[in-house]
């Protein structure tokens, strides 16, 4: 029988998929090396636009996030060499347009919109797809636009795309109606070559936006007060080169430090900046885990009882949202009923249904989720819906009896450098397997 080619590719595409196979139950000891933040390399590496050299850039994770981001600015004219796994060199003075014209690319992650702040602050015009990425609920924009107004951007939103154009940026004073870590960020890139005082206020104080504007500022750029609610930009006229180091994963790092404390057992987990995790090793010690603290790493403990604990979401210095999703696998094993408030995102519990198959007792209300600790979980097939969410069923799936199988990871391969690797050598019976998909996708 003939079939046309394309409709060959798309049978083979569905029918090799890849997925992760778990045998829980093992206790975690040994070491895990954290790698370069996902949520400041995805904007470092677009603020490279802006410099009229070259950028090296340093401790990059390994990750599908990295390369899409890559891959846009090699199609955009920019020249990037790869020097080594972890570090990129990029010679932005090949982009000669504004229009981010590479719809698919550009789909492929929710964080493509710092190429409008790279883009804007380079050009004083923009043109990019609406972001994709991750999809647990509505991801509003609406002050990134604001930011750029103030900075006098005429702002156009038609048919997914956003324009943005300006005769000349000119500083100005932004107030956030909300702490969001994009917004910040995307304001600080289109205001460092705007002309004037930027004023920023109500700015999110994540350690990735610190990392941004010690970025930017090792390129030349004048930012004062990067880590507090108000950001000073004093604009210049050129950015040169620079060599920049990114800084530690905190979510990843608290990821495994979750992982650890649910499964139990003792791992020093390195390279990573104890500070960054006040919030999480709080938690965890609420929990009963043992966290000692280094100059560069933290040890995990956790031998006796896990107790329940009540966990609230917040911008930082509070509790991060991305690590919402793994305290709840987490909290589902400990005893007593915990209380997790989700106050970032309005919706980030869609994951639930999932950790309910393998056994955990959890109820959402609204925004809170009621996890009532249970004995054990037990292995299942499940799927991840997206990035922190693929993590919270790692956890589970490390502590569950039984066989734990997780579709959908290439959510948690967008996040995650050799997730599989690192867990394996500290004990976990973890592999990625590619399989033949003839199942049903419900499940
Ligand atoms: C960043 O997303 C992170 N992504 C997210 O991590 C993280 O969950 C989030 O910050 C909060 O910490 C990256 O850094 C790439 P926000 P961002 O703007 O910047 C509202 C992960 O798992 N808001 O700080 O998109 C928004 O609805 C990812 O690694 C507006 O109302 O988040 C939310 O309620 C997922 N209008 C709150 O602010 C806007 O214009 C915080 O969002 C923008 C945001």
């Amino acid at each position: 029988m003939y079939i046309k080619p394309l409709f060959k590719i798309r049978i083979l595409e569905r029918a090799f998929v890849d997925k992760f196979v778990i045998k829980g139950g093992n206790k975690l000891y040994g070491e895990i090396s954290v790698s370069g933040a996902k949520n400041a390399a995805v904007a470092i590496i677009p603020a490279t636009v802006l410099a009229d050299d070259v950028c090296r850039i340093e401790n990059l994770p390994n990750i599908k996030d990295v390369a899409v981001i890559e891959s846009i600015l090699t199609y955009m004219g920019a020249e990037v060499r790869r020097l080594s796994e972890s570090v990129l060199e990029i010679d932005p003075r090949g982009i000669k347009s504004y229009n981010v014209s590479c719809v698919e690319m550009v789909a492929n992650m929710r964080a493509s919109y710092y190429l409008l702040g790279a883009f804007l602050g380079k050009f004083s015009k923009a043109r990019v797809p609406m972001p994709g990425g991750c999809s647990f609920c509505d991801r509003p924009v609406d002050q990134h636009l604001k930011a750029f107004e103030v900075l006098g951007a005429e702002c156009h939103v038609e048919e997914a795309v956003i324009e943005l154009s300006a005769e000349k940026l000119t500083g100005g004073s932004i107030y956030f109606d909300v702490v969001s870590v994009g917004s910040t960020i995307n304001a600080m890139l289109a205001a460092v070559k705007a002309e004037g005082l930027t004023t920023i206020e109500n700015a999110a104080k994540e350690p990735h936006i610190v990392d941004v504007a010690n970025m930017l500022n090792s390129m030349g750029a004048n930012i004062k007060g990067a880590g507090t609610d108000v950001i000073k930009i004093r604009g210049v006229q050129k950015l040169h080169g620079c060599t920049y180091s990114i800084i530690p994963d905190q979510i990843e790092a608290g990821t495994y430090m979750a992982a650890v404390a649910a499964t139990g057992g003792n791992v020093l987990i390195k390279d990573v900046i104890p500070k960054h995790l006040d919030s999480i090793s709080a938690k965890l010690r609420d929990t009963g885990t043992v966290v000692e603290e280094y100059d560069e790493a933290v040890r995990v403990i956790r031998e006796g009882e896990l107790h329940r604990c009540n966990v609230k979401t917040m911008p930082h210095p509070g509790f991060p949202t991305d690590m919402q999703p793994q305290f709840v696998a987490l909290l589902s094993t400990a005893s007593g009923t915990s209380r997790v408030n989700e106050s970032v995102w309005d919706d980030r519990f869609s994951y639930i249904p999932q950790l309910k198959r393998l056994g955990a007792d959890i109820l959402q209300q609204g925004h809170i989720a009621i996890v009532q600790g249970v004995s054990g979980l037990k292995g299942a097939p499940v799927k991840a819906p997206d990035l922190r969410a693929g993590a919270a069923l790692v956890i589970a799936g490390l502590v569950a009896k039984g066989t734990t199988e997780i579709e959908n990871i290439k959510y948690i391969e967008r996040g995650y450098e050799n997730i599989v690797d690192k867990l394996a050598a500290v004990g976990a019976d973890i592999r990625r397997v590619t399989y033949k998909n003839t199942m049903d996708d419900e499940y």
